[in-house]
């Protein structure tokens, strides 16, 4: 019986995965906000607004340029960026505004309506005075994209078999990265291995490519190390240790949390020395959609900033979702001027990248994980193209921590440069519990979208 109905669910049921697509183009343009009551706090609730008992009591109008200007009806210049395909968060007059945008989804299909906003939170840029907000473009032409839910067959109840064929033809296939079973995978959900490397929620798609690098960005850089490593700064580790997030699609708080971590080891020349809690972040964040999923720039940013980061023994990891359970007594820790690096989303690339590494500590970015990688050793990776045809497997948008970079001459006629990359798969995952990856070329658009935030320490 179990197996028939694993059978029917394989073919019948389906998953949401991100929540919303909304691109640049459906972004950009004059909206207004309609704005509640001022004066709460962070504790504001925001579901349903604008609703009887928390109506619209004021309102502007905000027109979104190109690549990051924002302009009111009073002639004010601020900033705006979209928040990967997710939302939009805009900082203009004093006050900044962040909501995802609305979308609907009834069975397989989803409705994008990319001219609207759920209920969003806005604030004074010192995070006081908060109040609900809700977006309207103003628009002749609404634009609402309806789209199945591709990739998002469940694969409840199907378990992984490893296939040796896959990895031995992944090593046979090229010299620069070594592929191994590991024996952990046997018999893991194949559901919670997607989870494991970034989960449904976190898949965008339309990834930016790398932005041009300017001559000035591109002078700075020559003058970098040729490699350089947060673990080892002439002999000192401003690396928090790895951890592991099992099968939680918490790769995104495990990413923010490890940035957190670094930078206050390194702004305080490893005298504070916090371990993060990634459980209040699946359980109490707003921000994010739990153990289905969720992106850095929201979590190891805004969230640090706007309700700030408890440590680990605050709330305890377990790798499940549930209410709130953060002792309430306990100190926050904040964090503040997070960024998309090179300024917003889109503005990215290799250069600033390893600038802003040097310069400031390890950063969160997120690559696209394909079952390749998912055998990952040691070396240098980069995608195959080889796919195990034995396991169902979709392509993912795994957060990951940023921590190095150098070039591998193992093979000196072919010289690779390369990121170090700290997952969050525990010790005896890769190299010691980092991976390798290609640089210089986008390699699974790891490029494209990295975030950093500052803590105030
Ligand atoms: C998201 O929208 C863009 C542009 O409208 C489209 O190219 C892309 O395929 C969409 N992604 C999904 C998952 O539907
Ligand atoms: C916010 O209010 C809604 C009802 O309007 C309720 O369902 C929800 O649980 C509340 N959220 C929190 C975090 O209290
Ligand atoms: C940082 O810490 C190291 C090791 O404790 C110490 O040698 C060094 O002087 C410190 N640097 C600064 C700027 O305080
Ligand atoms: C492993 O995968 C290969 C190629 O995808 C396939 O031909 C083979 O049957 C699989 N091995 C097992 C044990 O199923």
């Amino acid at each position: 019986m179990k197996q028939l109905l694993v059978f029917l669910c394989g073919l019948v049921c389906v998953l949401a995965d991100t929540p919303a697509n909304c691109t640049y183009e459906d972004v950009k343009g004059k909206w207004v906000f309609q704005i509640g009551k001022m004066g709460h706090d962070n504790t504001i609730n925001c579901t349903g607004f604008p609703s009887v008992f928390n109506p619209a009591e004021s309102k502007i109008e905000v027109s979104l340029f190109f690549p990051d200007l924002a302009v009111d009806q009073f002639g004010n210049k601020g900033f705006w960026t979209l928040i990967y395909n997710q939302g939009f968060e805009v900082v203009i007059a004093g006050r900044k505004y962040f909501a995802f945008s609305k979308y609907k989804q009834s069975g397989s299909t989803v409705k994008d309506m990319c001219d609207q906003t759920l209920p969003g939170w806005s604030h004074d840029v010192l995070g006081r005075n908060w109040a609900c907000y809700a977006g309207m473009k103003q628009e002749e032409k609404r634009s609402v994209k309806v789209r199945k839910t591709g990739l998002t067959t469940s694969y409840a109840g199907i378990r992984y078999r490893s296939n040796t064929t896959f990895v031995t033809d992944i090593n046979r296939h090229q010299r620069s990265w070594t592929a191994v079973k590991y024996p952990e995978y046997e018999n893991m959900e194949i559901e919670d291995m997607i989870r494991r490397a970034g989960g449904r929620k976190s898949r965008i798609t339309d990834i930016p490519k790398p932005a041009p690098v300017s001559p000035e960005h591109a002078r700075i850089a020559v003058g970098l190390p040729k490699s350089f490593d947060w673990r080892n700064v002439n002999g000192v580790n401003f690396v928090s240790p790895i951890r592991n997030q099992a099968s939680c699609g918490s790769c995104f708080a495990f990413s923010a949390m490890g940035m957190n971590e670094a930078r206050w080891r390194v702004m305080s020349n490893n005298t504070a020395q916090p371990v993060f809690s990634p459980q209040d972040i699946v359980e109490c964040s707003e921000y994010s959609q739990g153990c289905e999923g969720g992106f850095p720039y929201l979590i190891g940013g805004k969230y640090a900033e706007d309700f700030g980061l408890v440590l680990e023994e605050c709330n305890p990891y377990t790798g499940s979702d549930g209410a709130c359970s953060t002792k309430k007594d306990c100190p926050r820790m904040y964090s503040t001027k997070y960024e998309y690096i090179g300024g917003y989303y889109g503005a990215c690339n290799e250069a600033l990248m390893r600038i802003e590494l040097v310069k400031n500590g390890p950063m969160a970015v997120a690559f696209e994980v394909y079952n390749d990688f998912m055998h990952y050793k040691s070396g240098v990776y980069h995608h195959t193209g080889l796919t195990d045809r034995f396991n169902p497997f979709e392509i993912t948008n795994h957060a990951v921590l940023l921590v190095g970079y150098g070039t591998d001459m193992t093979n000196p006629e072919t010289p690779q440069d390369y990121w170090i990359v700290k997952n969050s798969w525990g010790e005896g995952w890769g190299e010691d519990g980092y991976f390798r990856i290609r640089r210089g070329v986008d390699e699974c658009s790891i490029e494209s979208i990295a975030v950093q935030s500052f803590p105030i320490v």
